[in-house]
């Protein structure tokens, strides 16, 4: 009998996993939310100069809210999707003005900061807060779409939905930061979007696409927009055997 998915993971992470990531330090909520908004799209390495320079400014969400937004976009600028940047500073002062300045724990409060998803919702509660929720950032659509053979585009309701119920029933109990932390990790440096490393992977055994030989098409890609086909009808004047237009 093999072991399970995450007992698997697990393992591996505490081998190979990330564990000196300047956010995996002195662990608060306030820091690993800063992080995940920073890390939506962006990758870590980028991340890492931002993050330390933005907390050395702003140690607390309390700092972070009573700056000036133009001081928040001076700071972010470089990182790009400014969108972010705005949330950021609406979600500390709504930390501070409807949390009192400490950060919830429940998914549907932290929902409800700007900025915030459904995935880094659940993020923040396993990272900061040590439950047992279930993540689907980019990286984990990637593992879990090969790992299980969910096809489609995750894009699509159905293959969303496959998505989020493979990464529920996989989330363990217990050890559920390690576990969030190393399916990123997976995701980021072995499952990659192109030449994946299947050889080094804990869960190549029973992965699906590797079995199948389709780990190049999963996750499934956006479906192209087909052209349209149209009728119509042209009248036209054939005389002498020469067509004549005007
Ligand atoms: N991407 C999103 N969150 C991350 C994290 N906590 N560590 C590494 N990569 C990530």
């Amino acid at each position: 009998m093999q072991t399970s998915f995450s007992a698997r993971v697990l393992a591996w992470y505490d081998q190979h996993g990330r564990k000196d990531l300047p956010w995996q330090q002195a662990i608060t909520p306030y820091r690993v939310w800063l992080s995940e908004i920073m890390l939506q799209q962006t990758q870590v390495t980028t991340v890492i100069d931002y993050f330390t320079r933005f907390t050395a400014r702003f140690p607390t969400v309390q700092d972070l809210a009573n700056a000036d937004l133009e001081q928040v976009l001076a700071l972010w600028a470089g990182l790009g999707y400014y969108s972010r940047a705005k949330n950021l500073h609406r979600a500390a002062i709504m930390v501070c003005q409807e949390f009192a300045g400490e950060f919830p724990s429940e998914q549907a409060e932290l929902e409800r900061l700007p900025g915030v998803g459904r995935s880094t919702a659940a993020a923040i509660r396993s990272l900061a807060f040590q439950q047992p929720a279930a993540i689907l950032d980019g990286n984990v659509k990637r593992v879990l779409a090969r790992h299980q053979g969910i096809a489609g585009w995750p894009g699509q309701t159905q293959t969303l939905k496959a998505l989020w119920q493979a990464a529920e029933s996989l989330t363990p109990s217990s050890r559920s930061r390690a576990y969030t932390q190393v399916m990123m990790d997976l995701g980021a440096t072995v499952c990659t979007r192109s030449r994946p490393k299947c050889a080094l992977c804990p869960v190549q055994h029973d992965c699906i696409a590797l079995a199948d030989d389709v780990i190049d098409q999963l996750p499934g890609k956006k479906p192209k927009k087909t052209l349209p086909v149209k009728t119509t009808q042209m009248l036209y004047i054939e005389y002498q055997s020469a067509l004549w237009l005007e």
